[in-house]
């Protein structure tokens, strides 16, 4: 805490190297370290501020992925962070206990700079987290898994460029920079916080022995209940907390299976479609710690009805495109009005895997193709999977932060694509 009492964060991004492979160290960056950036964590009503320094020989920025907060503060395109410098954005916490995370975002360049290792978790507390039976020892029983693929050249270095539609799929799974990692477990209860922080991949992730697990939590928050449950499907910057049980002594598996992307089977085996890995494992001690219960409710999720919503929008997504624009940093595609409850309706017009996200607010998905929501998808989101020629409606509320220049983004998360401009702004007045 500062002198205001303020929680101060400091965040350095620079080159590195790392030895990920036996025998080869690949050049890296970092925040802070050589490859990723410390978890970050602060608990609702909080004033964050984070000093974010710049130490490559290029701009960068840093976004506050799933946040919400006022459009100075988010580390869009718009927050340049020019070599040499640092850029210090404050704010208050005001959202859900959830699992977000930060990451770069200079147009173009996006897909880049998160491959080569900037990226961390930014952990958000609250009271009715706090009062709920889950695991929450950070480190012990509650463990930030954030998944990457890598393509590693012949001299160990990142094969950077893409190899698919999607952008550059990798042969070698990193958990928190690790290849092949594991983790010892010591109590019978684990809970995982899983991010894809991949620049194109798709997972479907389980367990080896497709044991179920609980899903507790997806990007904006705990759901109403545990669901159960055993795959989980993750686009990048898509995040799901969940619950495992484990048996002393044991090895589990956590794996990800073929995704169901809903493309056609060509297009699906070069966007990854076909392929699967093992991610982590579990090695469990003889003796195991805690109980195994899980509690039947969580938190409440009021969910919104369509109805509410008083302005209907919709995004359509084609070539690299939304509603047959590309970026223009210049031009601002929607005017908001804050305070208000709108509903956009968001289509992939491609054969191509797509997703969408959406800056400052968190959404709930209110129908996929005209039907109602899987449980996966009925909890608070900020980024969604579009297969394609599947409608899906999201309802969100804007909140009071107004800003009559500054935009918010909106776009497909496959970096690749938000870098050749399938991504939109909108501002909040
Ligand atoms: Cu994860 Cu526009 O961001
Ligand atoms: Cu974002
Ligand atoms: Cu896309």
């Amino acid at each position: 805490m500062d002198a205001q009492g303020r929680r101060v964060f400091d965040l350095t991004a620079r080159a590195g190297r790392r030895e990920f492979l036996p025998g080869h160290t690949t050049g890296t960056w970092g925040l802070n370290g050589d490859y990723l950036g410390p978890t970050l964590r602060a608990a609702r009503g909080e004033q964050v501020a984070v000093n974010v320094r710049n130490e490559l020989d290029e701009m960068t920025t840093m976004h506050w992925h799933g946040m919400h907060l006022p459009a100075a503060a988010d580390g869009g395109p718009h927050q340049p962070v020019e070599p040499g410098q640092t850029w210090s954005p404050s704010w208050r916490i005001d959202q859900s206990a959830t699992t977000l995370w930060y990451h770069p975002h200079p147009h173009g360049a996006t897909e880049r700079h998160v491959y080569r290792g900037l990226a961390g978790m930014f952990i958000i507390d609250d009271d009715l987290e706090e009062a709920i039976d889950l695991p929450r020892e950070y480190g012990v029983d509650d463990i930030p898994v954030i998944v990457q693929d890598k393509t590693f050249d012949e001299n160990g270095q990142f094969h950077e460029g893409s190899n698919g539609p999607t952008g550059r799929l990798g042969d070698t799974i990193l958990v928190n920079g690790t290849v092949a990692p594991f983790l010892p477990v010591t109590t019978k209860r684990l809970r995982l916080r899983l991010l894809n922080a991949s620049t194109a991949r798709i997972y479907s992730f389980g367990f080896a022995d497709d044991r179920r697990f609980a899903l507790i939590g997806t990007d904006g928050g705990l759901l109403a209940a545990p669901y159960q449950t055993s795959r989980i499907q993750l686009s990048p910057a898509e995040r799901a907390e969940l619950v495992v049980s484990v048996q002393p002594g044991e090895r589990v598996v956590l794996r990800s299976f073929p995704p169901e992307l809903g493309v056609i089977p060509i297009m699906a085996r070069y966007a990854g479609g076909a392929d699967s890995f093992d991610v982590l494992e579990l090695r469990a001690a003889a003796s195991l710690t805690g109980t195994r219960t899980m509690p039947d409710k969580l938190v409440d999720v009021l969910r919104t009805a369509e109805a509410d919503a008083t302005t209907t929008r919709s995004f359509r997504l084609s070539g690299r495109q939304i509603n047959g624009r590309p970026m223009d940093m210049n031009r601002i595609d929607e005017v908001v009005t804050s305070d208000t409850t709108e509903l956009w309706e968001v289509v992939n017009e491609h054969q191509q895997p797509h997703s969408f996200h959406v800056h400052g607010v968190r959404f709930q998905v209110t129908s996929i193709g005209g039907t109602t929501p899987p449980p996966q998808l009925a909890g608070w989101k900020d980024t969604v999977y579009l297969p394609p020629k599947v409608p899906i409606r999201l309802i969100m509320r804007f909140g009071d932060f107004t800003d009559p220049t500054r935009p918010y983004m909106y776009h497909c998360h496959l970096m690749l694509h938000e870098d050749h401009g399938m991504m939109g702004q909108f501002i909040v007045t």
